[in-house]
């Protein structure tokens, strides 16, 4: 485990690396994207973990009427993004434009976009930049077609793009993927519309740190199902977080680390069967997961049924305390100061108004009693899951923690590095 001295210098160098590289865009004529646009991590929410491609207008439209009803967009949940298999079987036209499914969208993305807009929130879509999209037919692809696209994202009133990176041929470099993901952020901006940037490559490779500079949000990892550990058929909910660990240096304010989606209230996944032979995350994994990503100011899209969906998990998605780590103005993502593969992970995260955020989590198959320590100078602290002040004064918090559970506090008067595991 790195000494904190010593991720710091890490910190430094990474921060160096991306600044520099941020420069020699500059210098090459490579204009960046709005860092405006998404200032804290995006939230919202995106049809894919649950749904696939067993989507339509109906359906979407009342996850917008849910999202304004359950409290989820007062909570900051503003995108409503369409995932794969919204296009037509022919997904172009003769003139080359994309083409919606008619049967699924009857009415046009157009008029689907003005709903979800007259409810305040915003229209995400999903491309991909090869000759198909992961699960989408041949032609849905964008190679070749990137302005063009861009305009008739622009056009239906599109304000988020997911692009992938499935059928890519023979372009499978990193130049070539590289160049691929330019040329699109480039038409994006070309396009005369606002519209945010998340790329879809499933890992950030260091020598790829072109993608923050070319997005707004990148994918860190593989895609994340709803399962506790274990790494089939994709990736569990801790695999990614090991993964996603120790990426803090790319991450800044408008340019985000994507750990992939939230697996929040989000069932067995029925593409996957009948492979699937994994438990869900029950409710104490949900808020672990919930709390992970929240600890690492990571985009927030929910993925679960929003109109079925049970009181703790409306709860959980809408926790107020928990997004404020989220969305806090720093965008610090936590670092991980202890590892233990079976055992306690802890991660600190600095906050804006000088307060540190520290999470321990209980790794083990069974409950334990863990315990932060802290100067006892601190001045308040909370338990940030249930809102309960703690007596800073007394230095240390002890509680028993369910076996993949977590504790969350929030420190006031103390800097991280004093922030400490006890025994
Ligand atoms: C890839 C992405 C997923 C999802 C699917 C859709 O696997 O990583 O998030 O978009 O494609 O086909």
């Amino acid at each position: 485990m790195p000494s904190i001295l010593a991720s710091k210098a890490l910190l430094a160098t990474g921060i160096a690396l991306a600044s520099a590289c941020l420069v020699a865009h500059a210098a090459a004529g490579t204009e960046g994207p709005d860092r405006s646009l998404a200032p804290t991590p995006p939230m919202g929410w995106n049809t894919w973990n649950t749904f696939a491609d067993h989507i339509d207008e109906v359906q979407i439209r009342q996850m917008a009427d849910v999202m304004v009803s359950s409290g989820m967009r007062e909570a900051g949940y503003i995108y409503l993004n369409l995932d794969d298999n919204w296009m037509a079987d022919t997904p172009r036209d003769a003139q080359g434009n994309l083409q919606a499914d008619p049967v699924k969208f009857p009415s046009g993305l157009k008029a689907l976009a003005d709903y979800i807009h007259s409810k305040g929130l915003k229209f995400g879509i999903y491309g991909d930049r090869g000759s198909a999209t992961c699960a989408g037919p041949a032609g849905s692809g964008s190679y070749g077609h990137e302005e063009q696209d861009a305009r008739t994202f622009a056009a239906w009133g599109v304000d988020y793009l997911k692009y992938d990176n499935c059928n890519v041929g023979t372009r499978t470099t990193s130049e070539a993927m590289r160049e691929d993901f330019e040329n699109m952020g480039r038409a994006l901006r070309a396009s005369g519309r606002s519209i945010v940037y998340s790329i879809c490559a499933w890992k950030l490779r260091t020598h790829e740190s072109w993608m923050p500079a070319t997005g707004h949000l990148w994918r860190t990892t593989g895609d994340i199902r709803p399962t506790w550990a274990g790494r089939n058929p994709q990736r569990s909910m801790l695999a990614i977080v090991d993964e996603h660990a120790g990426l803090e240096a790319y991450q800044r304010p408008g340019a985000w680390n994507d750990p992939d989606m939230l697996e929040v209230g989000v069932p067995a996944p029925w593409y996957d069967l009948p492979t699937w032979h994994y438990p869900v995350l029950d409710e104490t994994e949900a808020q672990s997961h919930f709390a992970l990503w929240a600890m690492f100011s990571a985009p927030l899209f929910a993925g679960n049924d929003l109109r079925t969906m049970s009181r703790a998990t409306r709860e959980l998605l809408t926790h107020r305390g928990l997004i404020a780590l989220d969305q806090d103005p720093l965008g610090i993502q936590a670092r991980r100061v202890h590892h233990e593969p079976d055992g306690t992970d802890l991660f600190l995260k600095p906050l804006a108004n000088g307060d540190v955020a520290a999470l321990l989590l209980n790794r083990a198959e069974r409950p334990r009693t863990m315990a932060l320590g802290w100067p006892r100078q601190a001045t308040a602290v909370q338990d940030v899951l249930t809102g309960k002040v703690l007596q800073a004064g007394r230095g240390e918090y002890r509680a028993e923690v369910p076996a993949h559970g977590v504790m969350v506090l929030r420190l006031t008067g103390v800097r991280p590095e004093q922030v400490s595991l006890r025994p």
